[in-house]
């Protein structure tokens, strides 16, 4: 409670200042994108904050149920659109109108979760089996770079496994602002509705739970030796393996 109170008001002393983020946008093969929200279940801001748009804060608890979606985003999708995708095909996700930019190095990921047979997207609690599609994690070839290093990025990209089976998904759009203390590291999640369109094949796999698929204690969540500065080359995002389909 205590820890709790103090992030609190380091974050509230900040108000203003813009340095979370958030995607709420989607690009769907390099075309326009979407207004804010649009496709994308929009966080509720935390209960701490005064009124206004605070959806872009982070969260920091990864045995809450908010990590599957974001802040209450398990009972959000009332509204949300569905986007029609074709396997294969190449997304952008962009930020909130209301921030700038990444304004933190630190991982990006993809997942996603086929909504049940007879469970309407808009009414799941996003409590699904989930494949990483994407790890934008370090650079290649370089030591301390982000993929998502870049202060001028305000954009996350992935392809669509090529095989991936037809139905509703949940997309989570993830980032993280690795910290050096235990419950310290800022998760910055949000998740789209798409429809997949496509011949499938594919047995998306390893498969994952939110919560459950992270802990506090994992090397690549509190990251003591692997914030900005330091050495990247032997960093692993947390979560399963990316499934390619
Ligand atoms: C993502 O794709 C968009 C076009 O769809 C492009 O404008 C943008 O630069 C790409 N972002 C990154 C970080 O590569
Ligand atoms: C978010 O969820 C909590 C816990 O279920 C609930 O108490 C709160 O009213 C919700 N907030 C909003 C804005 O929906």
């Amino acid at each position: 409670m205590k820890s709790t109170t103090l992030w609190a008001s380091c974050l509230l002393s900040s108000l203003g200042v813009h340095a979370h983020y958030i995607f709420a946008t989607l690009s769907i093969n390099h075309g326009p994108y979407s207004p804010d929200w649009q496709y994308i279940r929009k966080p509720v801001n935390p209960s701490w904050t005064p009124s206004g748009d605070y959806s872009y804060y982070p969260m920091f608890d990864v045995y809450s149920t908010d990590i599957r979606c974001g802040r209450n985003a398990t009972t959000l999708g009332g509204g949300v659109q569905t986007a029609t995708v074709q396997a294969g095909d190449h997304l952008s996700v962009g930020l909130s109108s209301a921030v700038s930019q990444v304004s933190h190095g630190g991982p990006g990921m993809f997942y996603m979760a086929k909504v049940p047979e007879g469970t309407k997207i808009e009414e799941w609690d996003a409590d699904g089996d989930w494949v990483k599609i994407a790890d934008l994690g370090h650079v290649e070839g370089t030591r301390a770079e982000w993929v998502t290093d870049k202060k001028s990025y305000k954009s996350m990209n992935v392809t669509i496994p090529a095989t991936m089976p037809p139905g509703k998904y949940l997309l989570r759009i993830e980032h993280l602002f690795l910290r050096t203390g235990i419950k310290q590291t800022n998760f910055f999640v949000s998740c789209a509705h798409l429809e997949v369109k496509g011949s499938g094949g594919g047995k998306p796999g390893p498969t994952v739970k939110f919560p459950g698929a992270y802990d506090d204690f994992d090397l690549a969540i509190w990251a003591p030796l692997h914030t900005q500065g330091y050495w990247l080359d032997d960093y692993v995002t947390p979560g399963p393996s990316v499934w390619k389909g």
